[in-house]
C-alpha cells in the first residue's frame, strides 16, 4: 500500500499510476475508520481496479472548535484496516494541501443545506462541499465517469444528496456509489461519536434506529424517545428522488446521534 504525505507525489504520478481504462473507487474520509467504512472499502475494491482512501480531519465542516479538537485521530489503526480491506493507496493531505486559498473560495448550497443538520450547524456543508469538490479534483485521473467511482454512506444521508447534488450542478466527471448504512447488532448505526457514549448512554441509543422505524407518526416518535432521555434536535420526513426518508438527530448526554431510515 502507497502512503502519500502531502499530495506532491500523487500529483506527480496519479496520471501514469494505472494501466488506461482501469477503474478507480475513491472512499474519502476523517479516517477515525470503522466497520462501516470498512464496507465502503471493500466494495470499493469488489468494483474497481485499484481503490484510494483519503484520511483528512476537514477543519471547516466544524461548527464547534472542542468537537475538531476531540475528534479521534488513530492513524496506524487506520492504516491498517485500510490494508486489510485491500487498499492500494492511502493519502494524508495537510491543510495547506487542500486550502492553499485559506478557505476563501467555497461551494456554497442554497437550499437542502439549510435543512436538518444544516439548521444546527451553520456552515457545516459549506465545508463538507468545498473539501470534496477539492478532493475529487485532486483524485481525478479521467474524464470518463464509468472509470471514477466515489463512496460515500446512507448514515449522513444528507451529505450523500448534498454530493450527488453538487457533482451533477458541476458535471463532475465522477460516479457517486451509496452504500446502505451498516449497524450494530441492537440497530446502531456506527459512529466514531459511539466511542464517547458512557454505557449507559450505550445502552439507550439502539432506541434511536427502534423508534425511527418502528413509530407510527413523528409525534409518538419524539415522545417516545423524549421518554427514553434523548433530547431531540430534529425529527423529519423528507422525499427525495430515491423515495421517502424519516430523519431525526438527538443528544444523549453529551453526544449527538444522527439516523435515518427510507419509509
Ligand atoms: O463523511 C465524512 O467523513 C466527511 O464529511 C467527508 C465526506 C470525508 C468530508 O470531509
Amino acid at each position: 500500500m502507497i502512503i502519500d504525505r502531502g499530495l506532491q507525489t500523487w500529483q506527480r504520478e496519479k496520471l501514469s499510476w494505472l494501466a488506461p481504462g482501469a477503474r478507480l473507487g475513491f472512499v474519502p474520509t476523517m479516517g477515525a475508520l470503522h466497520e462501516g467504512h470498512a464496507t465502503l472499502l471493500r466494495r470499493a475494491r469488489q468494483e474497481n481496479d485499484a481503490v484510494l482512501l483519503s484520511i483528512f480531519v476537514n477543519p471547516t465542516q466544524f461548527n464547534d472548535p472542542r468537537d475538531l479538537e476531540l475528534y479521534p485521530r488513530p492513524i496506524e489503526k487506520d492504516l491498517q484496516i485500510a490494508r486489510e480491506c485491500g487498499v492500494d493507496r492511502v493519502w494524508l493531505p495537510e491543510y495547506q494541501d487542500l486550502y492553499p486559498d485559506e478557505f476563501h473560495y467555497r461551494v456554497d448550497e442554497s437550499f437542502l443545506s439549510t435543512q436538518l443538520c444544516g439548521r444546527t450547524r451553520p456552515g457545516h456543508f459549506t465545508g463538507v462541499l468545498s473539501v470534496v469538490l477539492k478532493l475529487l479534483g485532486l483524485a481525478q485521473i479521467s474524464a470518463d465517469p464509468e472509470l471514477q467511482r466515489a463512496y460515500f454512506g446512507e448514515k449522513d444521508f444528507q451529505q450523500l444528496e448534498l454530493i450527488r447534488g453538487m457533482v451533477r450542478a458541476f458535471a463532475l466527471p465522477w460516479e457517486i456509489r451509496p452504500m446502505p448504512t451498516v449497524r450494530e447488532p441492537d440497530g446502531l448505526a456506527l459512529s466514531s461519536r459511539n466511542l464517547r457514549l458512557s454505557p449507559a448512554a450505550r445502552a439507550v441509543a439502539p432506541r434511536l434506529y427502534q423508534v425511527l422505524r418502528s413509530a407510527t407518526n413523528l409525534d409518538r416518535a419524539r415522545a417516545e424517545l423524549e421518554a427514553a432521555g434523548f433530547r431531540v434536535d430534529y425529527l423529519e420526513e423528507h422525499s427525495f428522488a430515491s423515495g421517502r426518508r424519516r430523519f431525526v438527530a438527538a443528544f444523549l448526554e453529551e453526544v449527538r446521534l444522527i439516523d435515518n431510515v427510507e419509509i
